[in-house]
C-alpha cells in the first residue's frame, strides 16, 4: 500500500517572548561521545533550513585500540579540538561570529567529560558575542535529524537507536515526548560494537559487522529474537549478544564464520527492531488514529542499509511514511544541534549561564519517574 497523504500540523510559531519570524543563525556544538562537531544552521522566517557548515571530527582513531570509546581520552580529544572545530564551522559556513544569533550545545545526555567540554566553549562563546546560550538534549537532537534533509511534522512514531540508546517514542512537538518501549539492557549500537569486539572486526563495530555481514548466510547461526511478539514495545539485547559470543567460540574462528555470525546477527537485530516497531505502530494509532501517519528512524544504527530495507517494508505495509536521514545525520552531528537550538530560540526557550551538563537527561520524564534507572550510562539500562 502506497502513503498517499500525511495529515500535516502547522508548523511552530514563535510565541510572545520568542525570536519573531526572521532568519536566525546558530552555532551549534557536539560533543557528547567521541565525535567532535560543529555546525552553522539558518533558520529561515518561513521555517525553512540553509545548513551552511556540519564539521564532524571523529575520534575513532584514538578509541581503536581499545574497541570502545574510553571517556577520559574522549573528553581531552574534544578538549583539544572544539575551538579549532568550531572555527571551520563558522569560516565554511561563509558567515562571520557576528552573525550569530544563538549558541546551542549538547548539554546531556552522555560522557560527562565530554559534554562539560562542549558546554563550557558554548557558554564562553555565548558570553563573548553577548548572545544567548541553549542547552540542548542530544536525543532530541537525533529526534529532529530527519528535518534537515526533508519536511517532517509533528505527530510521528521514532525508532531512536545509536550507541547508547534504543527507544520507542510518540513525538507530538518539541519537547513533547511519550515513551513506548526502550531497551531493558543494552542498546542497539552497543549490541553491534560488541558483537564486533568479539569477532575483532575493529571499532567503531557497527559499519564493520555490516560490512562483513554482506559475504555471510543470515540463516547460517540459530540466534534468538529477544522479547518477539511479546505486548509491550521493549527490546532487549544482552541474550544475542552473549549468543554470538558462544556461536563465536563454538566456530573455527575463519573469515567465513566472521561473515556467517556478522549476517546473522544483522537479521536478529532487524527482525527484532521492526517487530517491536510493529507493535508501537499498534499503540501510536491507538492514541492518533489510523492514519496514515509519519514513521523515523534516527540514531547511528539508522545508518544499516538492511534495517532501513526491513523499515521500509514494514512501513508500506503499515500506512506509515518512512523518514530516514542521509547517513550523515545518522551519526552524532552538531546540525541537529543547531536545528533544535533554532526551533528552541524561536519558542524562546533559552538557558541561563549556569546550567549544568547531564550524564543522564530523558526525553520523556514522565517514563523517567517511573523508572529512575533508564538513561545513559553504563549502569542501567540504555534506554
Ligand atoms: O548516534 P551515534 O553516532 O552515537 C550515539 O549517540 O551513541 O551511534 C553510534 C552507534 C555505534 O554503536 C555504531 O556502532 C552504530 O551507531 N552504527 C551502526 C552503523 N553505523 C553506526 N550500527 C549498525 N550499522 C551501521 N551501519
Ligand atoms: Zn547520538
Amino acid at each position: 500500500m502506497t502513503v498517499t497523504s500525511v495529515k500535516e500540523q502547522p508548523p511552530l510559531r514563535p510565541k510572545s517572548n520568542a525570536a519573531q519570524a526572521r532568519d536566525i543563525t546558530i552555532l551549534g556544538i557536539e560533543s557528547s561521545c567521541d565525535e567532535t562537531a560543529a555546525s552553522i544552521l539558518r533558520r529561515r522566517a518561513d521555517g525553512t533550513l540553509d545548513l551552511r557548515s556540519s564539521i564532524v571530527s571523529s575520534q575513532d582513531k584514538e578509541h581503536a585500540p581499545f574497541g570502545g570509546v574510553v571517556p577520559e581520552i574522549a573528553a581531552r580529544a574534544h578538549m583539544l579540538k572544539l575551538e579549532h572545530i568550531v572555527d571551520k564551522a563558522v569560516t565554511e559556513s561563509g558567515l562571520g561570529y557576528n552573525d550569530i544569533d544563538a549558541v546551542a550545545a549538547t548539554a546531556g545526555p552522555g560522557l560527562i567529560g565530554g559534554v562539560i567540554a562542549g558546554l563550557m566553549a558554548a557558554k564562553g562563546l555565548a558570553m563573548s558575542l553577548d548572545k544567548p546560550l541553549i542547552a540542548v538534549n542530544h536525543l532530541e537532537g537525533h529526534a529532529l535529524s530527519p528535518r534537515l534533509s526533508e519536511d517532517c511534522p509533528f505527530p510521528y512514531l521514532l525508532l531512536l537507536i545509536s550507541g547508547g540508546h534504543s527507544q520507542l517514542l510518540a513525538v507530538t512537538g518539541l519537547g513533547q515526548y511519550t515513551r513506548l518501549g526502550s531497551t531493558v539492557d543494552d542498546a542497539a549500537g552497543e549490541a553491534f560494537d560488541k558483537t564486533a569486539k568479539v569477532m575483532a572486526l575493529g571499532f567503531p563495530g557497527g559499519p564493520n559487522v555490516e560490512r562483513w555481514a554482506q559475504a555471510g548466510n543470515p540463516e547460517s547461526i540459530s540466534l534468538p529474537r529477544p522479547f518477539q511478539g511479546k505486548p509491550h514495545a521493549d527490546f532487549s539485547f544482552a541474550g544475542l549478544k552473549t549468543a554470538v559470543a558462544r556461536a563465536w567460540e563454538a566456530s573455527d574462528q575463519s573469515g567465513k564464520a566472521k561473515a556467517d555470525i556478522s549476517a546473522s546477527f544483522q537479521r536478529a537485530v532487524a527482525d527484532v527492531l521492526t517487530d517491536r516497531t510493529l507493535r508501537a505502530m499498534d499503540m501510536f494509532r491507538a492514541t492518533h488514529g489510523h492514519g496514515p501517519h509519519r514513521f523515523v528512524v534516527a540514531g547511528g544504527v539508522a545508518a544499516n542499509t538492511e534495517l532501513r530495507a526491513r523499515l521500509d517494508q514494514l512501513c508500506i505495509g503499515q500506512n506509515f511514511k518512512l523518514f530516514a536521514p542521509p547517513l550523515k545525520f545518522c551519526g552524532d552531528n552538531a546540525a541537529m544541534i543547531a536545528l533544535v537550538g533554532a526551533e528552541k530560540l524561536m519558542l524562546g526557550q533559552i538557558d541561563d549561564m549556569d546550567i549544568a551538563a547531564r550524564p543522564r537527561w530523558p526525553l520523556d520524564q514522565s517514563a523517567a519517574a517511573q523508572n529512575p534507572k533508564s538513561g545513559y550510562g553504563k549502569k542501567g539500562p540504555k534506554s
